[in-house]
């Protein structure tokens, strides 16, 4: 089967006709609900097949859960909840069970609470048309606003995430040093006691429970605060304290996003508004550069908690930095470019690892610690191109296009070793990319 056919095959075992709305399941059975950004790769890849109308409801049913009043007003949710409806439900042989635990677990049948990287914005530029982007304009304009009044808690144009799911790599190791304050406490999360959790693939059973234990704590201070038993400032200190993440990619995200808002209400005809974002996009670049960046490293560096502390393991995430425009000067560009290339770093058979090959907690299959993600090829050969590092761009496009042609759409794989191998659910919908890659290769890598 080609690669194209395939891709089909699996987006369309996975769609979802919703009571209000048509989206894609990242898998069947393991992932039944709406997921922020890998709904933005599932619209890009229906895009890619040449299905605009179902790339343009994937987007609007993102919109679905909004919150659309109080304290996180704009908030667009990580999960909005499958299987409200019976009709819904039935459309998956776990549909029903997961909306039962899921909804216990967040405390509504609708939707989670925390969010997901923000890349709804250049989505909607790049999948769109004119009617798309008036449609979705306030809602998008409500969402980003939403980051920026809530999420730059010290004024400093950077902006936290409250849980390591936030960042969409739940694993990942930067979070260790909250996982381990978490697990020295000893409790066992009420989500694994009462069984309401996910229990998928390969992951590390004590970084699971500390996730729950991150989530429960968060819970707690949300739900003070928006009772008015925590005060403001007080609540955004624990939540700092707690996990308070400064992530490089979610910079990087937010300043490509801001910009695509811009350039999307340019097109609408209100620059005013986008020279706002713009403005912010701009701060942003400015903050990484001066705080975030370690010369002697060579590298950007994350912080967490309160006080802020820098994170030192190295991951994939300094290298999606490239893809955010004006966000990475030359000179630094070159240098995280060079570490593609290095064997202590991120070349591999399979890559891109998600952890350094150099770091203590390097393992090539394991979840966000180590292994490859397509999502992540994704954005760096986006961004090697906009280094104009072409080559690199070319010879990473062609591996991922050749990794996912041979082991099929699974959610992660093995960056090294002596054969390739796949994780997680089958028909994963966000390593049909490799699609959106394989057109590059023949358009604007040609
Ligand atoms: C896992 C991934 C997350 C993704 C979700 C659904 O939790 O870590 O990034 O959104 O699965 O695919």
């Amino acid at each position: 089967m080609s690669l194209a056919a395939e891709v089909r095959r699996v987006l369309e075992g996975n769609a979802v006709d919703a009571a209000d709305g048509r989206y894609t399941r990242p898998a069947r059975a393991t992932y039944p609900h709406q997921w922020l950004w890998d709904s933005c790769f599932h619209a890009r890849i229906w895009a890619a097949l040449g299905e605009p109308a179902r790339a343009h409801d994937e987007l609007r049913a993102l919109f679905r859960a909004q919150v659309a009043s109080g304290l996180d007003r704009g908030m667009l949710p990580h999960m909005t909840l499958f299987g409200g409806t019976p009709a819904e439900a039935a459309q998956d042989p776990n549909g029903a069970a997961q909306h039962a635990r899921d909804a216990a677990l967040w405390g509504s049948p609708r939707a989670s609470s925390i969010t997901q990287p923000p890349i709804m914005a250049e989505t909607v530029r790049d999948v769109g048309d004119a009617r798309l982007w008036r449609a979705l304009f306030e809602p998008l304009c409500a969402a980003y606003d939403w980051w920026l009044a809530r999420r730059d808690p010290r004024g400093e144009h950077l902006y936290v995430c409250h849980h390591v799911w936030e960042t969409g790599a739940d694993a990942t190791p930067r979070a260790d040093g909250a996982f381990t304050a978490l697990l020295a406490t000893g409790r066992t999360p009420r989500a694994i006691a009462n069984g309401t959790i996910n229990p998928t693939a390969k992951k590390r059973p004590e970084l699971l429970a500390a996730r729950f234990l991150m989530l429960e704590d968060l819970q707690e201070i949300d739900a003070a605060e928006r009772d008015g038993s925590l005060a403001a400032t007080a609540a955004n200190t624990r939540r700092l304290a707690l996990y308070g993440h400064v992530a490089i990619e979610m910079q990087a995200h937010l300043v490509t996003n801001l910009r695509a808002l811009a350039e999307i209400s340019a097109h609408l005809g209100q620059p005013e508004r986008g020279a706002r974002y713009r403005r912010e996009a701009d701060a942003i670049c400015d903050a990484v550069n001066a705080q975030l960046w370690d010369d002697a490293a060579g590298t950007y560096v994350d912080r967490w908690g309160h006080p802020a502390r820098a994170i030192a393991v190295r991951t994939y995430a300094p290298l999606v930095a490239l893809h955010a425009p004006g966000l990475v000067p030359p000179d630094r560009a070159r240098r995280l470019i060079a570490q593609l290339a290095d064997p202590a770093r991120f070349a591999a058979r399979w890559p891109i690892p998600t952890v350094a090959r150099d770091e203590a907690v390097f393992d090539a299959d394991e979840y966000w610690r180590g292994s490859t993600w397509i999502n992540v090829n994704w954005f760096v050969v986006r961004g090697l191109a906009r280094h104009g590092a072409l080559d690199e761009a070319r010879a990473l496009a062609t591996r991922t296009v050749e990794l996912v042609a041979s082991v099929g759409l699974r959610e992660y794989y093995r960056a090294d070793g002596d054969a390739p191998a796949g994780f997680g659910p089958t028909d994963f919908g966000w390593s049909g990319l490799a699609l959106d890659l394989a057109r590059m290769l023949e358009t604007e890598l040609a």
